[in-house]
């Protein structure tokens, strides 16, 4: 048995991009443990990205393995306790809150009363209660954010999957965004999520891993990471200037 909710060993990814050959991941090697809330970090085009489609099963790996559950990601059950977010959440804008969920609810196989009771529960849970039964096209940016949790959420799944949930947000929905994944940790799920902002990682990560150019840079849990540079923002920028000395970014 493994208490690991994701394992990913010497997993590298290949892109042909107009002939030009992009190595999106060379090699990434990382664990996260059932139940923890873990961060990954890193600059636009350092492969997060691509490293969640893969534990998806969109995107098949060059070499290298990656495991959910213990279950390897190119078999279908490994996907059954996922719950994902995509980083731009392609919502339905002439659904309503309500409909979008019901329709997501019916694709996992729910009917009848639990299938209400599912989508009822999740309104409730993310804040979208009073706006069921608007359509999504009339959402704000942190209330479409809350309905694509929400069905992320629809199946139950042990393991969440969140590429850069707080993209684009303001303040206020950030912390919404913050207080929904610390209520997923109290009820013993896993999430994984990428983000490029650092002081939110910093108030909600048991653990991150820092990744650049399709590398891990460094991990390790969050306090101990911040106790070593004032702040989890100097770290990350002292890591990534090493990295690339000239400053540009890609
Ligand atoms: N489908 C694709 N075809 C070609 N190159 C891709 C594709 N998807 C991603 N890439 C490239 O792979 C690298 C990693 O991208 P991505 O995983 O999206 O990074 P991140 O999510 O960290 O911003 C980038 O250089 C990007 O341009
Ligand atoms: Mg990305």
């Amino acid at each position: 048995m493994t208490d690991s909710a994701i394992k990913m060993s010497g997993l590298r990814v290949r892109f042909r991009d107009r002939g030009r050959e992009v190595e999106a991941l060379a090699g990434v090697d990382l664990e996260v443990r059932a139940g923890e809330v873990f961060g990954f970090i890193g600059p636009n085009g350092a492969g997060k990205t691509t490293a969640m489609m893969v534990l998806l099963g969109f995107v098949e790996p060059s070499a290298g393995s990656a495991t959910v559950f213990g279950e390897d990601v190119r078999r279908r059950i490994a996907r059954e306790r996922i719950g994902y977010l995509a980083e731009r959440a392609e919502a339905y804008p002439f659904l309503t809150g309500r409909e979008l969920l019901d329709t997501a609810g019916r694709l996992f196989g729910l009917r009848g009363a639990a299938l209400r009771e599912r989508v009822d529960g999740l309104l409730e849970r993310l804040g979208l209660a009073g706006a069921a039964d608007r359509r999504i096209a009339t959402y704000s940016r942190g209330m479409l954010q809350r309905a694509g949790l929400a069905q992320a959420l629809v199946n139950d799944p042990d393991l969440l999957i969140l590429d850069e949930p707080t993209g684009g947000m303001d303040p206020l929905g950030r912390v919404e965004v913050r207080g929904i994944i610390a209520d997923l940790r109290r009820r013993g799920k896993t999430v994984f999520f990428s983000s490029h902002e650092l002081s939110e990682i910093e108030l909600v990560c048991d653990r991150i891993a820092i990744i650049s150019r399709g590398a891990i840079l460094s991990g390790g849990e969050t306090r101990a990471l911040v106790a070593r540079a004032a702040s989890l923002e100097k770290y990350f920028l002292e890591l990534l200037g090493a990295d690339s000395p000239g400053g540009g970014g890609r």
